[in-house]
């Protein structure tokens, strides 16, 4: 497994980790009302288990396993996944924590960060997301 995507299933790892952990707080709370304000995690559980965890553990393994290369760098250039890989947690670091916070203006910035991590992604898997063809690619 390349290294972008041991990095990006263990960030996605963490994420699911936090994010459950919100859930069952929420949960718990939901059950045995104890503290009103437990529900501004609500944003922050979403954030980390749709986007941290799903969009991140889908991104981490297309880039594992989309077809690759004849010639190295087989999986194409890995930059701009690198960056994309520390664009979207940072952006759902940032959106959660201001959603927590309820400072919106850096919501808005979180999700601009992720947006942009996905065009990152989605543009270096794009030249990869073709058939098979002898002496340029192998699956
Ligand atoms: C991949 C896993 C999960 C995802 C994508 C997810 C996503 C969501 C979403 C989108 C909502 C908002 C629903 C709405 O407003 O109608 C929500 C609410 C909630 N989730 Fe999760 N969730 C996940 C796992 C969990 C787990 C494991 C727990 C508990 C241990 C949990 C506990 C809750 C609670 C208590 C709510 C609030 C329900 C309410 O509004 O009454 N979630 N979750």
């Amino acid at each position: 497994m390349p290294r972008l995507s041991v990095w990006a299933l263990r960030a996605a790892l963490l994420n699911f980790s936090v994010g459950f952990t919100f859930g069952a707080l929420l949960l718990a709370n939901k059950a045995m009302p104890a503290m009103g304000s437990l529900w501004r995690l609500l944003p922050a559980h979403i954030e980390l288990l749709l986007i941290g965890w799903i969009v991140q553990l889908v991104l981490g393994i297309a880039f594992w396993i989309f077809p690759r290369f004849k010639f190295p760098p087989k999986r194409g250039r890995s930059e701009p996944g690198w960056i994309g890989w520390l664009l979207l947690n940072l952006g759902v670091l940032l959106v959660s924590i201001a959603s927590i916070l309820g400072r919106q203006e850096l919501v808005v910035l979180g999700r601009i960060s992720e947006a942009t991590a996905v065009v990152l992604f989605a543009s270096s898997l794009w030249p990869r997301t073709k058939p098979t063809e002898i002496g340029k690619q192998i699956t």
